[in-house]
C-alpha cells in the first residue's frame, strides 16, 4: 500500500504523506499542504478531519467496535469499575492493586468541597440548570485547587485528576440538592465512588439512602460506557482549550459546556422527552416514525444514528440489556422502556433507517436506566459529564505530553463581503 497520496492542482502534482494508525486506519497528512500549495482543506463539521494522533480510544464505526486503550468496551463493562476504567484511560494501563488502592484513597481524601464553596450554590437561582452549576463550580474549584497544584508535574497532576473526578460527583449531587431545596449531603469516606454519589443524591436528614447492588452496578456500567469516545465535540473542546495552555479545570469546564447541547450530551434527555411526547400524543410508534421520515417540523428520532457508527453503537447494546435487567431486579415496569423497545423495532424494520444505517446510540436507552435509579431528567446530562470526566482528563494529559504541540487554530474559507469603503451613517441605505 502506498504511503503517499498524490494531489494534482493546476497541473502540478503534490505528494502528501499517508499516516497509518496502530489499527491500520489511514489518513492523509495535510499539515504541509498550505505551505506547499497555498490551499487549505475545507471540512465543515470536521467529518473527515483527524485533529490529533491519540492512543486513548479506538472506534471502528463500520464494525461497531469501541476499545479503551485496546480493551473492548464489552469486557470493561462486564469486569471493571468506573474508577479502574478512569485509571486505564488516564494512565494507559489497568491499575495494579496498589495503584487502585492509592487512587481510591486519593478520591476519598479529595471528595469534600472546600468549605467556602458551599456558599456558591446559594448564588444560583433554584431553577438554574445543573450543567450551568457544574461548569461554573469546576471553574471555581480551580481557584482553590490550583493554588497548590501544578498539573504539569506528574504527582500533582494525579492529585488534580483525583480532585476533579471525586469532586465532580459532590458538585453534581450538591447542585441537585440546592435545586430541590434540600440540605447538601457530604461524601462518606467509607463509601465507594458510585455508592457515595447515590448517597449524596438521595440521603435526606434522618433517612440514609443505601443503594441496592443492582442500582450501583447499573450506574457504574453507565459511567464506564460514557468514559471516553475519542474526538467527540466535548473532548475536542477540552483539547482545543488545553492547546492554548489553559489549565485542566478550565479545559474540563469548557468540555461540560460543549456537552450540554441536545446534539451531544443533552441527547439522553431529549430521548426521554421524545418518548413522553409520543405517549402523551397517543400516536403509534409507526405513526411517529412516519412523521420522522416525512421530515415533519421538529420531529426527530432522537437517540438514533451516530456520526461515527454506521452500525450498532456497541454501548447501546450493553445499555439495553442493562436496562432490562435493572428494571426486572427492581420490579419496575416503565412504559417508556416498552415504548423505546417498540420504537427501535419499528425503525429497524424500516428501509428508511436501514438504508441510512441509523441504529440506536448510547443515548437511546441510558435515560431509562437513569429514570429507574431515580435521577431526575435535568440531571441526565450531568451524569454524562461525570462519566466523561476521565476521557477529558486523559485527553488533556495526552495533549500536554505531545512534543511540539501547537495551539489549535483551524482556518476558514472566507465567504463575506470583499473590500469596500466605509460609508457615513446618513448615507447608509437598506
Ligand atoms: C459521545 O459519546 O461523545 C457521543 O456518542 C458523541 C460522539 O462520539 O460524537
Amino acid at each position: 500500500m502506498s504511503d503517499v497520496a498524490k494531489l494534482e492542482i493546476d497541473g502540478k502534482i503534490f505528494e502528501l504523506p499517508i499516516v497509518t494508525g496502530s489499527e491500520n486506519e489511514r489518513g492523509i497528512d495535510i499539515s504541509a499542504l498550505r505551505a506547499a500549495t497555498g490551499l487549505i482543506t475545507l471540512d465543515d463539521g470536521y467529518g473527515n478531519t483527524g485533529s490529533c494522533r491519540s492512543a486513548i480510544t479506538y472506534i471502528d464505526g463500520d464494525a461497531g467496535i469501541l476499545r479503551y486503550r485496546g480493551y473492548p468496551i464489552e469486557q470493561l463493562a462486564q469486569k471493571s469499575s468506573f474508577v479502574e476504567v478512569a485509571q486505564l484511560l488516564i494512565w494507559g494501563e489497568l491499575p495494579t492493586t496498589t495503584e487502585r488502592n492509592q487512587f481510591g484513597q486519593m478520591l476519598t481524601d479529595n471528595a469534600a468541597l472546600p468549605w467556602d464553596m458551599r456558599r456558591h450554590f446559594d448564588g444560583f437561582p433554584t431553577d438554574a440548570h445543573p450543567m450551568a452549576i457544574l461548569s461554573a463550580m469546576i471553574n471555581a474549584l480551580e481557584s482553590y485547587d490550583l493554588k497548590n497544584l501544578h498539573p504539569t508535574n506528574q504527582e500533582e497532576f494525579a492529585l488534580a485528576a483525583a480532585s476533579l473526578m471525586s469532586k465532580v460527583r459532590t458538585i453534581a449531587a450538591a447542585s441537585y440538592k440546592s435545586h430541590i431545596g434540600q440540605p447538601i449531603v457530604w461524601p462518606r469516606p467509607d463509601m465507594k465512588y458510585v455508592e457515595n454519589f447515590l448517597h449524596m443524591m438521595f440521603t435526606v436528614p434522618y433517612n440514609d439512602y443505601v443503594p441496592t447492588p443492582e442500582v450501583s452496578h447499573a450506574l457504574n456500567l453507565l459511567l464506564v460506557l460514557h468514559a471516553d469516545h475519542e474526538q467527540n465535540c466535548s473532548t475536542s473542546t477540552v483539547r482545543m482549550v488545553a492547546s492554548g495552555q489553559a489549565n485542566l479545570y478550565a479545559s474540563v469546564a469548557a468540555g461540560v459546556c460543549a456537552l450540554w447541547g441536545p446534539l451531544h450530551g443533552g441527547a439522553n434527555m431529549a430521548v426521554v422527552e421524545m418518548l413522553e411526547q409520543i405517549k402523551a400524543s397517543g400516536i403509534t410508534t409507526k405513526q411517529f416514525v412516519d412523521k420522522v421520515k416525512n421530515r415533519e417540523d421538529g420531529v426527530k428520532l432522537m437517540g438514533f444514528g451516530h456520526r461515527v457508527y454506521r452500525n450498532f453503537d456497541p454501548r447501546a447494546k450493553i445499555i439495553k440489556e442493562a436496562a432490562d435487567s435493572l428494571l426486572d431486579s427492581l420490579h419496575i415496569t416503565d412504559p417508556m422502556l416498552d415504548l423505546a423497545r417498540e420504537l427501535e423495532a419499528v425503525a429497524l424494520e424500516d428501509e428508511y433507517f436501514v438504508s441510512r444505517k441509523l441504529y440506536p446510540n448510547v443515548d437511546f436507552y441510558s435515560g431509562i436506566i437513569l429514570r429507574a435509579i431515580g435521577i431526575p431528567m435535568d440531571m441526565f446530562t450531568v451524569m454524562f459529564a461525570m462519566g466523561r470526566m476521565p476521557g477529558w482528563i486523559a485527553n488533556w494529559k495526552e495533549l500536554h505530553e505531545t512534543p511540539g504541540q501547537r495551539i489549535y487554530r483551524p482556518r476558514q474559507i472566507y465567504t463575506g463581503a470583499t473590500e469596500r469603503a466605509w460609508v457615513p451613517r446618513k448615507e447608509r441605505r437598506r
